[in-house]
């Protein structure tokens, strides 16, 4: 595989060294949508070496009219990081990610993105920060086709190197390739939510938000998005995983964040959270 997904991915490994290769072994499930490449990756097999801070959250508030939903939420991603942000249906987890992408304004407290403060800076800005997300529900454009949706990635940010970054998601998502002409909405599920991925990659993150990547997928499927998410992490890229899928959610991540009624309960390592047999039972369903 190519070394990283983009420049500024590629720098962000140079700060946050990692091992790779660990997962670069024969005897992935194939299957018809992910290249056997991704999916025989091993999650979490790499070393991880957290490098600075990337997004900085704090105290941060945001609702919908009189209703508060985020009550006060301080979270941080470091460079070479992934870091998985759980908790059950309604807990606030998109509110929070919307709230720090400039969808929904924040109401009290900040935001900082290396170093900078976007607090209710613009989508279009906090985008040409560096900071990607590929929300819920994927929300790829239906009528468009698949290179159009991909070229729309790099509409603010990436687009002096468009065409290079989309043969390195081509690389990633052979599949995408095969399908440039298709339109969209015509897509499985599966492949709808590599596009909204696709696209992402295309904006060069310098830090992915992934709200609910693997919502609809079957287990198979659900398996593969997993292992593609490690391997996108193996190859340097920084990650906020948003997820009600808690066990393979911590199988990848470096540390996790558990949120509830707009508030965490939990922030520490996938191991200490596992290893809470109250906290698992009373946030995580398990
Ligand atoms: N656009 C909206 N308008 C009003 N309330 C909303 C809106 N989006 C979400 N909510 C409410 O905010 C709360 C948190 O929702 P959400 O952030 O989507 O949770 P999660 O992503 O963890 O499932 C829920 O009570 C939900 O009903
Ligand atoms: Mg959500």
């Amino acid at each position: 595989m190519s070394g990283g997904v983009n420049g500024a991915v590629d720098a962000d490994r140079g700060r946050a060294q990692r091992a790779r290769g660990a997962g670069d072994v024969a005897g992935g499930t194939v299957t018809d949508v992910l290249p056997d490449a991704v999916t025989s990756g091993v999650p979490g097999a790499a070393a991880n070496v957290a490098g600075p801070v990337l997004l900085d959250v704090r105290e941060l508030r945001a609702g919908y009219g009189r209703v508060e939903v985020l009550r006060g939420v301080s979270l941080e991603v470091r460079a070479g990081e992934i870091v998985a942000l759980l908790g059950s249906n309604g807990a606030g987890k998109s509110t929070l990610n919307n709230a720090v992408c400039g969808v929904v304004p924040p109401t009290g407290g900040r935001v900082r993105f290396d170093g900078r403060d976007l607090t209710r800076a613009s989508s279009r800005d906090i985008v040409c920060a560096g900071l990607i997300q590929v929300p819920e529900g994927r929300r790829i454009f239906p009528n468009l086709t698949v290179l159009e949706n991909l070229e729309l990635g790099s509409y603010a940010r990436g687009r002096p190197r468009r065409a290079a970054n989309l043969e390195r998601v081509f690389a990633t998502f052979p599949r995408l390739k095969e399908r440039v002409a298709q339109k969209a909405g015509t897509m499985s599920g599966g492949e709808q939510q590599m596009l909204a991925i696709g696209r992402g990659l295309m904006a060069e993150p310098r830090l992915l938000i992934l709200d609910e990547p693997s919502l609809g997928l079957s287990p198979l499927l659900v398996e593969e998005m997993f292992a593609l998410i490690g391997r996108l992490h193996a190859d340097g890229l920084s990650v906020l995983l948003v997820e009600q899928n808690v066990g393979q959610s911590l199988d990848i991540a470096d540390r996790a964040y558990v949120l509830e009624n707009g508030s965490l309960r939990f922030e520490g390592s996938p191991a200490a959270l596992l290893a809470s047999s109250e906290l698992k039972r009373a946030y995580l369903g398990l």
